[in-house]
């Protein structure tokens, strides 16, 4: 399949159509996460017309993605899916300030929510002895208040984001000693597991305990502290003990919740996907109770290949000959518009662009579909609903502008919103070969 550049006929069109709906009432823009004013659920009278064309009559003629988002015909991605996975988005409680638009987005287009930093660690026992759980709470209860949402909790055990005084102690160069960082391990799990137990359906466990160069665990001089200081309690040979653990606390402090190990790079890097399937099923042949795998998915334009990625979901999938109840999950997906190497600050989202980001998304969500027609993928959730929440704006490289969501900064349906809920509405713009 080849991208076609526009013709200039369409692509007139399209900026017709962009210029006919900056009047939609819309969000501050800025590169980081904007306030989003309350908007109309019912298209805005500036966009009703598209020229001679009304809005419903423009959905058949692929124009109708610069709809808001809470539109009310627009279809819910969630919907959409219904028979295929959950769909999710990561979410913090200040975009869940019920009868906002990001609230009422939330809701229309998705099923199971993560939150995006407020369960860390670091922000819920920043010292010794003290817990908040102000936000975890506000999360609760948006899950209290709507009973369909189903809520994933991230994260317990990761090298970032957790405090550091869990590190330091009485071992040596002021570190924590192994059973110290047990401890608080310890307290912490059962603190917080406990207290959402029954409210909280998935945990991602363990995050990101695989070394990107090795694929073997994550060692101090890639910034963990878990594999050193804890090291081989059981002396079986491996240091999995700080995984096991983590997992056997989880089961013990919410015996319903399931527990996800999860993990980056899996889709595209073999030596971390093998590294990771090897520790996994190892853990998994001496019964530790690990119920799921969650493949991060932070991905770009142009990598992985879409068979990478489904090779990397079927390679897990075998997991199931020794956990036939494996659960395997997408739970961060994005596309970057920037290769990883490249240092540019900004790109132009001409139709061209947001064509090529729709058949991207596209072509993933088909896949997504027959893995999970294959019982190999349960859920795939977004690291956001739109770009401006995104955390690739500003990272990796600073002062930049990305385009990785389904929803653009003032909360409107891209094109890849349209790549995602039928393909064929991209079709005038793409040359099948
Ligand atoms: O809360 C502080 C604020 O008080 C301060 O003014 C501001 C100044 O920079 O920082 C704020 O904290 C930021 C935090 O997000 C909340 O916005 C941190 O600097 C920033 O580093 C942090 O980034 C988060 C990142 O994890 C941390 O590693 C991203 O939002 C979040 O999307 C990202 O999520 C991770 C997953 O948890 C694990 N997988 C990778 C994924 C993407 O990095």
């Amino acid at each position: 399949m080849k991208i076609k550049i526009l013709k200039p006929v369409t692509a007139i069109a399209i900026a017709m159509l962009f210029t006919a709906c900056n009047n939609v009432p819309a969000a501050v823009v800025t590169d980081t996460v904007p306030e989003i004013q309350n908007t109309t659920t019912s298209a805005p009278a500036e966009i009703t017309t598209v020229g001679e064309t009304t809005v419903d009559e423009a959905m058949f003629e692929g124009k109708e993605y610069r709809l808001p988002a809470t539109y009310e015909t627009l279809p819910n991605l969630k919907d959409v899916f219904a028979d295929d996975f959950y769909l999710g988005t990561a979410i913090n409680t200040f975009q869940l300030e019920e009868g906002t638009d990001t609230y009422n987005l939330a809701l229309k287009h998705f099923n199971i929510f993560t939150t995006e930093n407020e369960m860390k660690p670091v922000y819920v026992n920043p010292s010794e002895g003290v817990f908040d759980f102000a936000a975890p709470d506000k999360f609760i209860a948006f899950g209290d208040a709507n009973p369909d949402a189903i809520l994933r909790g991230h994260t317990l055990v990761w090298h970032s984001q957790a405090p550091e005084w869990w590190f330091k102690g009485s071992g040596e160069g002021g570190r924590a000693t192994s059973d110290e960082l047990m401890a608080r391990m310890t307290e912490y799990i059962n603190t917080t597991v406990g207290r959402y137990k029954g409210k909280i359906k998935y945990w991602d466990v363990v995050n990101e305990a695989f070394s990107d160069s090795t694929g073997q665990l994550r060692q101090l001089h890639e910034q963990s502290y878990w594999a050193p200081i804890i090291g081989d309690l059981d002396g079986d040979g491996d240091e999995y003990d700080f995984i096991e653990q983590a997992f056997y606390l989880a089961r013990e402090a919410d015996p319903d919740a399931k527990l996800i190990i999860n993990d980056y790079n899996l889709e595209q890097d073999p030596r971390k996907l093998n590294g990771f399937y090897d520790a996994v099923k190892s853990m998994l042949e001496q019964g530790v109770p690990i119920d799921g795998v969650g493949i991060q998915a932070h991905i770009q334009l142009e990598w992985p290949s879409i068979i990478n990625f489904k090779m990397a979901i079927e390679k897990l999938a075998t997991l199931k000959e020794i956990n036939p109840d494996l659960i395997i999950q997408v739970t961060e997906l994005d596309v970057s518009m920037y290769a990883w190497s490249d240092q540019s600050l900004t790109v132009d989202m001409n139709a061209e662009n947001e064509t090529k980001l729709a058949v991207r998304y596209a072509d993933l969500f088909d896949m997504f579909r027959e893995e999970a027609a294959k019982g190999n993928l349960e859920t795939v959730v977004m690291w956001g609903f739109y770009d401006g929440m995104s955390w690739l704006n500003d990272y990796p490289i600073p002062g930049r502008t990305n385009h990785p969501l389904l929803f653009d900064r003032d909360l409107i349906a891209k094109p890849a919103f349209w790549g995602v809920v039928d393909r064929t509405k991209i079709d005038a713009a793409v040359e099948e070969e």
